[in-house]
């Protein structure tokens, strides 16, 4: 069952029911000022984190869910009558519903008695507001008496305290009303230089700023009890929730259609001249008011979103394909990227799922987010590499997490998740094979823990890859710290208390537990690093991270092999987790990807013995599972990933992210129809059908999809800001379409299934355009045997750079 339709021409999703399993979202804004949209208007905005600078507010995990958003109420003055034309909140009858999810933007428009409503919202590029822009058009045959009343409630700035400290905030809220704007400026007159403002194109009726005084008590959003009186109480706020409310007021002829714009934005003011005058509590406005005057004006918004669109347009021209599968299409042309930015602006904040206030940007997080995003802007992953390199710690470790808004490592969790540093050395390489640009090696950056040593970058990757080195355990495999990429799998953690933190609790001393993932991680890394080293002519230091990769490759098939696939860990006691000699979690997913991608058992067999054994094992027709047997019993010495029950998150569900390492690694040994099949089973666009089992939006990946222990099963949660995006769209993109930047050269070497005669694709790679077309006549699962670039035939598959602006043909042939 579906509950819309993808429109691939315009790059949209159409939602055509309001009463979607789960409440569709979208995102408004990649950078500074950013936000949530639900297809029935709600969710919340932000300027930089999520945090510390929240504008608005929303209730998580609220009855009914999502409740608060930006909502526009619409009365029939001749009537009485008013609804929401988004649906929520007031959920009447409508005759019409649509909502167009965009990139960037959401269009959400309805009908109801003869009266359409459509209105559009978006973040102009570069600009710290948003953009309501209402439509409203009599389709009766006689006038129509309208009001539209807005609402937003203003957030007192810090989601946590406005969450938890009310007793203060009962008190602290401040708004001015000035020439229709509404100012939501509360602790302006202390220690903040930032206020929001809510603005109208149009002449008012009237305002509120006191929700309280528009709700009315006892009233939910549901039923205001201005909108119902059809007048507003112009209500100033002091203390209580500060509120922003306009009412506008017209007749509209039949046929006629009246444009209504309105402003949410941020702004702040240089601290010497924050008030006016001087020396007052007024807001000075003098600053911010063109912005606003602007902004109001039909054609700017008209010129911004046209350039929002363009932009879209030129970031996804870097790589457009035309494959014979229409699912693999859209998602390579359009959603996968998209979310692969959103996921990398956002890192793991806001969402339906994250409630912007607990997690930061994650360090492995960001790092494999850059994977899916180097190629849509990579000044943005250059800045982001050097401000996660800066929280990196002396001793390689890196900090989990930090503050998005100051930068800071987040002191809570800490670090000693010890994968985080290795993934830096992965981020950093795909940067480089996207741009070329090797200054980024010099550019001097701190340690944490280290201000005034400020190393190139280059040798923080040293230190990332010493950090493991200095840390081997008892098999000489490396310490898993507080946990691996598998957050849940907290091998030294021995919590029996209720509510203590699974990742930051360590009962037992020197942790000896160790990891095979981070081995394999390890290898990876290693030889990429050998690569970048090789490039500084740093030949002696080559070498020697290859010798520790291929030493490490040597430990992994010593203690590492469980007979049929790769193990997981072993745990503080030296027991191997992740074996045929256990009950329950005998085969985990994550090494048998992790191990085979960095080259472990390419040549020995082992590789395709794992894959075998993965599709055997955990292959479900909803995705490969993370493990089997799931934890039917809390294990201590395991942690939080059987804290979970069987079938959900890391104890057994599909865990989205772990998915594409076994279609590279299918592809790395040449199984095409493997490495598609897995990435049909969890294609978003591919489940769509099955949207009522699915429940979350079918354009955008999920973390998880509960696995067939779970009675849920392929049921789908966290949606959006998942690694999944990035890995997905490296997996299709790189290894099965097999079209990779690499340091000399664009890579043209797919693996495609069988039944496929082949594709198209474009791709913008340092400033050249190469025109690929890939035939596979024999319709065989296999690599490419004969490429021609610009009608010569060359030996292997690495395309040269060509010079920038240059158009280059590339042939291949499967066979
Ligand atoms: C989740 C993990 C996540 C972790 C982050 C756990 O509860 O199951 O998926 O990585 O929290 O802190
Ligand atoms: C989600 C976290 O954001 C990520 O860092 C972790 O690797 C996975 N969960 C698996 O636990």
């Amino acid at each position: 069952m579906r509950y819309g339709h993808f429109d691939d021409e315009h790059r949209e999703y159409v939602i055509t029911r309001p009463d979607t399993p789960l409440p569709w979202i979208n995102y408004l804004g990649t950078d500074a000022y950013f936000g949530i949209i639900s297809n029935t208007a709600g969710g919340y905005s932000c300027y930089r984190d999520a945090r510390l600078r929240r504008l608005t507010r929303y209730r998580y995990n609220g009855v009914p869910a999502d409740s608060g958003g930006r909502y526009l109420y619409l009365r029939d003055n001749s009537s009485g009558e008013y609804w929401s034309p988004s649906w929520q909140p007031t959920q009447g009858d409508l005759d019409s519903y649509e909502c167009r999810h965009g990139l960037s933007y959401t269009r959400i428009s309805s009908t109801r008695h003869g009266v359409r409503a459509e209105t559009l919202y978006f973040v102009p590029p570069g600009e710290t507001l948003e953009v309501w822009r209402l439509r409203v058009r009599n389709e009766r045959g006689e006038p129509a008496d309208l009001s539209v009343f807005s609402s937003v409630e203003f957030c007192l700035w810090d989601a946590q305290d406005d969450a938890t400290n009310f007793q203060r905030n009962y008190s602290t809220g401040e708004v001015e009303v000035d020439g229709g704007v509404i100012y939501h400026k509360t602790e302006y007159r202390e220690r903040r230089d930032h206020f929001a403002y809510f603005a109208c194109s149009e002449p008012l009726a009237g305002f509120d700023t006191q929700r309280e005084e528009f709700l009315g008590a006892y009233r939910g959003w549901d039923r205001p009890l201005v909108v119902e009186r059809g007048e507003s109480a112009n209500s100033v706020a002091r203390g209580w929730a500060p509120h922003g409310s306009h009412h506008v007021r017209f007749l509209l002829a039949p046929g006629e259609t009246r444009e209504v714009i309105f402003l949410l934005g941020y702004w702040e003011n240089p601290r010497e001249a924050k008030f006016d005058p001087p020396g007052s509590a007024v807001l000075n406005k003098a600053l911010v008011r063109p912005v606003i005057d602007r902004w109001l004006r039909p054609e700017t918004v008209a010129e911004g979103f046209r350039r929002l669109r363009e932009s879209w347009s030129s970031r996804l021209s870097v790589l457009q394909v035309k494959t014979p599968d229409e699912d693999t299409n859209r998602m390579v042309n359009i959603w996968n990227p998209y979310q692969c930015m959103v996921t990398f602006a956002m890192s793991r904040s806001v969402s339906l799922f994250e409630s912007g206030i607990s997690r930061g940007i994650g360090f492995r997080d960001s790092c494999q987010d850059l994977l899916g995003f180097v190629q849509l802007a990579p000044d943005r992953a250059r800045a982001r590499i050097l401000d996660l390199a800066a929280t990196q710690l002396a001793s390689g470790g890196a900090y989990h997490q930090y503050q998005p808004l100051t930068k800071t490592g987040n002191d809570a969790v800490g670090s000693g998740f010890n994968d985080d540093p290795l993934w830096l050395v992965t981020g950093v390489a795909a940067y480089l094979k996207e741009t070329g640009d090797e200054t980024i090696l010099d550019e001097p950056v701190p340690y944490a823990d280290a201000a005034d040593v400020r190393p190139p970058l280059y040798e923080h990757l040293e230190r990332s890859l010493r950090y493991t080195l200095d840390r081997l355990g008892p098999h000489q495999l490396p310490l898993i710290g507080r946990a691996d990429w598998n957050d849940c799998l907290n091998l030294n953690c021995f919590s029996a208390e209720p509510g203590q933190s699974f990742q930051t609790t360590e009962n037992v001393a020197g942790g000896s537990a160790e990891s095979v993932f981070i081995a394999g991680l390890f290898v990876l890394a290693a030889r990429e690093f050998a690569m970048i080293a090789e490039r500084r002519g740093q030949i002696s230091e080559a070498a020697c991270y290859r010798a520790e990769a291929e030493k490490m490759a040597g430990v992994v098939a010593e203690h590492g092999w469980d007979g049929a696939w790769f193990r997981r860990a072993y745990d503080h006691s030296g027991r191997a987790v992740g074996s045929a000699s256990d009950d329950e979690g005998q085969i985990f997913i994550e090494p048998q990807g992790m191990c085979v991608m960095s080259g472990i058992g390419l040549h020995d067999g082992t590789a395709v013995r794992a894959l075998d054994s993965v599709r055997e094992r955990l292959a479900t027709r909803h995705g490969i599972v993370l493990l089997q047997p799931a934890y039917t019993r809390y294990h201590l010495e395991l942690g939080e990933i059987s804290s979970y029950p069987p079938g959900y998150k890391e104890n057994g569900s599909v865990f989205c992210h772990t998915n594409p390492w076994v279609m590279i690694a299918e592809a790395m040994a040449g199984r095409g129809d493997a490495a598609f099949g897995y990435y049909k089973r969890i294609n978003p666009s591919a489940r769509e059908q099955i949207s009522d089992v699915h429940r979350c939006e079918p354009y955008v990946y999920a973390q998880m999809i509960a696995g067939p222990d779970a009675p849920a099963c392929g049921e789908a949660k966290n949606s959006w800001l998942t690694g999944t995006a990035a890995w997905n769209l490296t997996a299709i993109t790189q290894w099965i379409l097999g079209i990779r930047a690499e340091l000399d050269g664009l890579r043209v070497d797919p693996v495609l299934p069988a039944a496929w005669p082949g594709f198209i694709a474009t791709r913008r790679f340092r400033g050249a355009t190469y025109q690929i077309s890939v035939r596979n006549p024999d319709r065989i699962s296999g690599r490419v045997m004969h490429l021609e670039v610009d009608g010569r035939r060359i030996e292997g598959t690495l395309v040269p750079l060509a010079p920038s602006g240059a158009i280059v043909q590339v042939e291949a042939v499967v066979g």
